[in-house]
């Protein structure tokens, strides 16, 4: 089995991080949108655990292929459709990239947000800590 891409197709270790990265984020998208229906308490604490972790997992996992496809090249085969095709291609994976990296950061701010405000509203001791 291929480790690294070559002419001959996409190496085993850029395969597994790609669907490990397709899987990681249709958890997080499952559980960021149906998290709601999970029972109050430990069950819908434990679907925002999972989905942060597997959100933060993207992260570190597109830091990886990407220090990767530096480290080893990408050999991006021409796809024989056109120059045209292949500009859009790598254009759309750039787009993905962009996307994998400004969805896991909205969530953090959010997050600290979140508990910033919470801390605020209801937090007998914030007033005087600050
Ligand atoms: C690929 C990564 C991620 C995807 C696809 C994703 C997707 C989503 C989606 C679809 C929602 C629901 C939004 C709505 O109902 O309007 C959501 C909510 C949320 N996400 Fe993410 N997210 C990701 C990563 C993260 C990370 C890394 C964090 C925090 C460190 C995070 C924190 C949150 C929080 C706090 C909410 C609100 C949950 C609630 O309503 O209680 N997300 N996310």
């Amino acid at each position: 089995m291929l480790i690294y891409n070559s002419s001959k197709g996409y190496g085993a270790i850029p395969q597994a991080t790609h669907w490990l990265t397709v899987i990681l984020v249709a958890v997080a998208w499952a559980l960021g949108l149906f998290g709601d229906d999970l029972p109050n308490g430990a069950g819908r604490a434990a679907g925002l655990f999972v989905h942060i972790s597997a959100g933060l997992a993207v992260m570190v996992l597109l830091v990886f292929r990407l220090a990767w496809n530096l480290a080893t090249g990408r050999h991006a085969e021409p796809t024989g459709l056109g120059v045209w095709v292949d500009r859009l291609g790598r254009g759309a994976h750039y787009l993905l990239y962009g996307l994998l990296i400004a969805v896991p950061i909205a969530g953090i701010v959010l997050q600290f947000a979140r508990v910033t405000r919470y801390q605020y509203l209801v937090s007998p001791t914030f007033h005087r800590r600050r």
